[in-house]
């Protein structure tokens, strides 16, 4: 029951996943390395004490994987509670903020929550330029978010681009640069924004351990800026607002290089084989660099229709009529043995 919900609750993919193949949430269904798992295991018996107060630990272990300093860093229940955390030290009501029309739900949602005015770039076309969103930015545009690659439509900006449009935005703007799938790309002209952090003061990164990194259900995410704005978003960070095992799982997660290099190539190897063998002439796919693709339909009704026969096939995709594409069904890449049966059912679907 969700009576307790107010009116602009984020929409969430299916809950429901046992016996179900769910291509719903952008998560990495093959799941967490088997030493992730066991490290789990081994610490459940301390789940009576209490985490670090700040996720010390992790904190170091990103800073190594990543050659950063640790004091530029804050963890967050999921990269969620950072964005909460942004929005909580650095914005007042009516500030205005900026984000796209298609962007990740939660800027809204949490723009709503601290009553900011929300100024919208439409992305109609999806991709689109830094450059064109640029001309909406105003003197008292407070925060602008930006996913890179974006979810839920795949957009994807290069560094060069990004370089260009940081020069342009005076340093009391801030920029979120939302990295949550950036372990997906191997481009080399695209830039998950990590090294410009030294030269931009006004950038924050925000990283997340639920995508490819499987820990979706243990909720961690963090944030990197330079030390000013970490402190600024300690005040507002709870203490222990990260659990044992979640750190942990991250931490060893973040060792495990090979698994990681596993789960790049497999999302690459299982979305090349998706788009080749779906084939219904009832939908467009749209491939993104990301661990997602988009499928369009002519109408809402088929749209709805086709998330309802595969569901009645247990498995889930995300319509994604809550963004406002009712044409437009989100569907996660997941293992191989996933992706054959998601692409027999797909092709099955008749209107
Ligand atoms: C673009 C984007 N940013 C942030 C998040 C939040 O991720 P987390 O699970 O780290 O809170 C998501 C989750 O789907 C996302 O798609």
């Amino acid at each position: 029951m969700k009576n307790n919900q107010p009116k602009n609750a984020y929409k969430g993919g299916a809950e429901v996943f046992k016996g179900y193949v769910r291509l719903s949430s952008n998560e990495n269904n093959y799941g967490p390395a088997k030493s992730v798992k066991s490290l789990i295991k081994q610490n459940i018996k301390f789940s009576n004490i209490y985490p670090e107060l700040d996720g010390e630990s992790l904190l170091n272990q990103i800073a190594k994987s990543y050659k950063i300093n640790s004091k530029q860093i804050i963890l967050g229940a999921g990269s969620d509670e950072v964005l909460q955390m942004i929005y909580a030290a650095f914005s007042r009501p009516n500030d205005e903020v900026i984000f796209t029309k298609y962007a990740f739900a939660m800027y809204s949602i949490y723009a709503k929550n601290f009553k900011c005015k929300v100024k919208l770039f439409d992305d109609k076309d999806f991709q689109f330029k830094l450059a064109s969103l640029n001309k909406i930015i105003s003197q008292k545009t407070k925060i602008i978010f930006l996913a890179n690659p974006n979810n839920p439509t795949g957009s994807i900006f290069y560094k060069n681009e990004l370089i260009k449009f940081l020069n342009k935005i005076k340093k009391t703007t801030l920029v979120v640069l939302d990295a949550a799938y950036c372990e997906y790309i191997k481009d080399h002209k695209y830039d998950d924004g990590m090294r410009l952090v030294k030269n931009y003061s006004n950038l924050i990164i925000t990283r997340s351990f639920s995508k490819i990194f499987a820990l979706g259900g243990l909720r961690i995410g963090w944030g990197y800026a330079n030390s000013k704005i970490i402190s600024q978003l300690y005040q507002y960070k709870k203490p222990f607002n990260v659990s044992r095992l979640s750190c942990i799982a991250a931490q060893e997660s973040l060792k495990n290089k090979k698994w990681i290099n596993e789960s790049i190539k497999n999302n690459s190897v299982n979305k090349t084989l998706t788009c080749k063998q779906l084939n219904n002439k009832s939908f467009e796919i749209i491939d993104t660099k990301a661990n997602f693709i988009l499928l369009k339909f002519k109408n809402s009704i088929i749209t709805q229709q086709f998330v309802d026969f595969l569901h009645l096939n247990k498995i889930t995709v995300r319509s994604l009529s809550s963004y406002g594409l009712n044409n437009y069904v989100r569907m996660t890449i997941g293992t191989k043995t996933d992706m054959k049966k998601a692409i027999l059912v797909a092709n099955k679907f008749n209107v």
